[in-house]
């Protein structure tokens, strides 16, 4: 489980600084997020969770368009930059954040929501988990409200890795920080592991210096494994979306993990 001082095996200071990198990409996700809640008439001036909303990259965009959000976090660096940018963008009164673990649900004090959101943001190792958070959160939706999931995907990973192989080895150079990773499919276990480098650039003499080398694995799930969880959890899968993405320019978006995610639509019954 990931706590405060390592957020998915990162140091804060890290991890910060990477979702910091990101968030320039929210224009496309809100786009995407907004038509979804708007089809389940979930308007502006409803009221949003964002669990695991890391530096704002959505809460604040969609109070810029006039819904209210609550956002969620481990990170308290993320959260105080999320509120910083909230009052730089003139929407502290439609915002909120706070730190801790979406997980648990006490924190939001019995509060039910039109919609939440779990954008990248999972909190589980297992299927059984998943399913676990999945049912504790459908305590946070007012009944017929929904929630918006966008998690990588089997399917799409394959599709990615079969038609340019190049996304498995992927770099982006961005202030004085360069990121390297490499992801490698277990097709037996189903799982990736991920291998990633992060360099700082020395302003002296512009040579690299490792920071950190960071392993993870991935369990991927194909889209009917959600869809069985949600299921079993009390929710209604209305729409799987999946974003055409140009794979041979994946700079463009957060990471290549999110060119493999699809966006579930679920409402709670
Ligand atoms: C990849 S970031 C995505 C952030 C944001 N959703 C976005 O799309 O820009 C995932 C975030 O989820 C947060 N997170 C992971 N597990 C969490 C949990 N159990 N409770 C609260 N936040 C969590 C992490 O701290 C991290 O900032």
């Amino acid at each position: 489980m990931p706590d405060r001082k390592k957020i998915y095996g990162y140091d804060e200071e890290l991890w910060f600084e990477v979702l910091r990198q990101q968030q320039n990409t929210g224009e496309r996700d809100l786009g995407t997020i907004v038509s979804a809640l708007e089809s389940y008439g979930i308007g502006v001036g409803k009221e949003i969770v964002d669990l695991g909303c890391g530096t704002g990259r959505i809460s604040n965009r969609l109070a810029k368009v006039g819904y209210f959000v609550t956002g969620i976090d481990l990170s308290l660096k993320c959260v105080e930059e999320a509120s910083r940018m909230a009052q730089e963008l003139g929407v502290s009164d439609k915002t909120r954040y706070l730190v801790g673990d979406y997980r648990n649900v006490e924190i939001f004090s019995g509060k039910k929501y039109d919609a939440a959101l779990c954008i990248l943001a999972p909190a589980w190792n297992s299927t059984e988990e998943m399913s676990s958070a999945l049912t504790k959160l459908s305590g946070i939706v007012r009944r017929g409200g929904i929630l918006l999931l966008r998690e990588s995907v089997k399917e799409r990973f394959l599709v990615s890795m079969a038609v340019a192989p190049s996304t498995q080895n992927w770099f982006r150079f961005s202030g004085d920080l360069l990121s390297l990773h490499r992801w490698d499919y277990d097709q037996s276990k189903s799982k990736v592991r991920a291998v990633k480098e992060f360099y700082r650039k020395d302003e002296k003499d512009a040579s690299l210096r490792l920071l950190t080398k960071i392993e993870q694995e991935y369990t991927l799930r194909t889209i009917a494994e959600y869809i069985n969880a949600f299921q079993g959890a009390g929710w209604e899968v209305c729409n799987v979306l999946a974003d055409s993405v140009d794979l041979l320019n994946l700079a463009k978006y957060n990471d290549p993990w999110w060119a493999f995610s699809a966006l579930f639509v679920a409402r709670f019954r």
